[in-house]
C-alpha cells in the first residue's frame, strides 16, 4: 500500500463551462495539464453518452497531452467500449448514467446485470486497460464485481458527503462507518479500492485516512474552489490533506 492515496482530478467541469458558452474556453485540456503540474496523479473524465461536458475531441486531446494517467469513466455502453477500445486509456471506470441526472448520482447494479458487465469488461482487460467499476459501499456489489473479473471498484462517497454538507451527523457516521468497512473487505477480496464524489477539504480526510484507499478522484469541488484560489493553489491543498490524513 502507498503511504498516501494517489489523487486524480477530474475535469469534467472545466468542460461544463466551456460548453455554457459554445466556444473553447476554459480548455479541460489546459486544465489537465496544470493538475499535472500541480502534483494530480492521474486525470479523469467522463465522457457522458449526451456529451454535456467532455467531448470525443478533448479524450482525443487528452490522450495526446498527459504523461499521467488517464481513467476514462463510462457508461457500460457498446459506443463507449469502442472508444476505450480505440483510445487504450491507463484505466477505465464504469459508472450508471441516466441522462436526467444531474451527476452520477448512485453506483452501478453490477449484482443486477454480472453476466453482460462481465462481456463487457473482458475486451477491455484484454486490450491492458485497468477496469473500475463505481459502486456503493455495498457487499453484494463487492462481490459481484469481484466475481465479473474487475481489477478495481470505486465507491461512491456521495451519501457521505451529503450527511455531512445537510448536518447529517448520524447519518453521515453510518456512512463512513459503511465505507471503512467495505473498503477493507474489497480489499481482502484482492481488489484495488478507490473512493470518489462530492468530496471536499471537509470530508476527504477520514475516507482517505482508510489504509486500503489507494486513489481518490476528486472534481467539482476542486474546480469550483479554483475560481477563488487557483486551480494549482486548490489541488495543492488536497494533496496537503490528503497526505496529513494517511501520516
Ligand atoms: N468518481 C466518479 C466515478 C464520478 O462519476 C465522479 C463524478 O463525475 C467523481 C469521482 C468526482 O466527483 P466530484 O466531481 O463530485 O468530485
Amino acid at each position: 500500500m502507498t503511504s498516501h492515496p494517489r489523487l486524480g482530478v477530474n475535469i469534467d467541469h472545466v468542460a461544463t463551462v466551456r460548453n455554457a458558452r459554445g466556444g473553447d474556453t476554459p480548455d479541460p485540456v489546459r486544465a489537465a495539464l496544470i493538475a499535472q503540474e500541480a502534483g494530480a496523479d492521474g486525470i479523469t473524465a467522463h465522457l457522458r453518452e449526451d456529451r454535456r461536458h467532455i467531448s470525443d475531441g478533448d479524450i482525443d486531446r487528452l490522450m495526446e497531452a498527459l504523461t499521467i494517467p488517464l481513467n476514462f469513466e463510462m457508461a457500460a455502453t457498446e459506443e463507449m467500449q469502442a472508444i476505450a477500445l480505440r483510445h487504450k486509456p491507463h484505466a477505465v471506470c464504469i459508472v450508471p448514467e441516466k441522462r436526467e441526472e444531474r451527476t452520477t448520482e448512485g453506483g452501478l447494479e453490477v449484482a443486477r446485470e454480472e453476466n453482460r458487465l462481465a462481456h463487457f469488461i473482458a475486451p477491455l482487460r484484454d486490450a491492458g486497460c485497468r477496469v473500475s467499476i463505481f459502486i456503493a459501499a455495498d457487499k453484494p456489489q463487492i462481490e459481484a464485481a469481484h466475481r465479473i473479473g474487475a481489477e478495481v471498484i470505486e465507491l461512491h462517497t456521495g451519501a457521505y458527503c451529503d450527511a455531512h454538507a445537510e448536518g447529517r451527523m448520524n447519518d453521515r457516521d453510518q456512512e463512513l462507518g459503511a465505507l471503512r468497512e467495505m473498503s477493507a473487505y474489497a480489499h481482502s477480496l484482492g481488489l484495488e479500492v478507490h473512493a470518489g464524489h462530492g468530496l471536499t477539504y471537509e470530508t476527504v480526510q477520514p475516507v482517505a485516512a482508510f489504509p486500503e484507499i489507494m486513489e481518490l478522484n476528486i472534481g467539482h469541488f476542486l474546480i469550483g474552489e479554483a475560481i477563488f484560489r487557483g486551480l494549482t493553489p486548490a489541488i495543492e491543498e488536497m494533496r496537503r490533506l490528503i497526505g496529513e490524513a494517511r501520516a
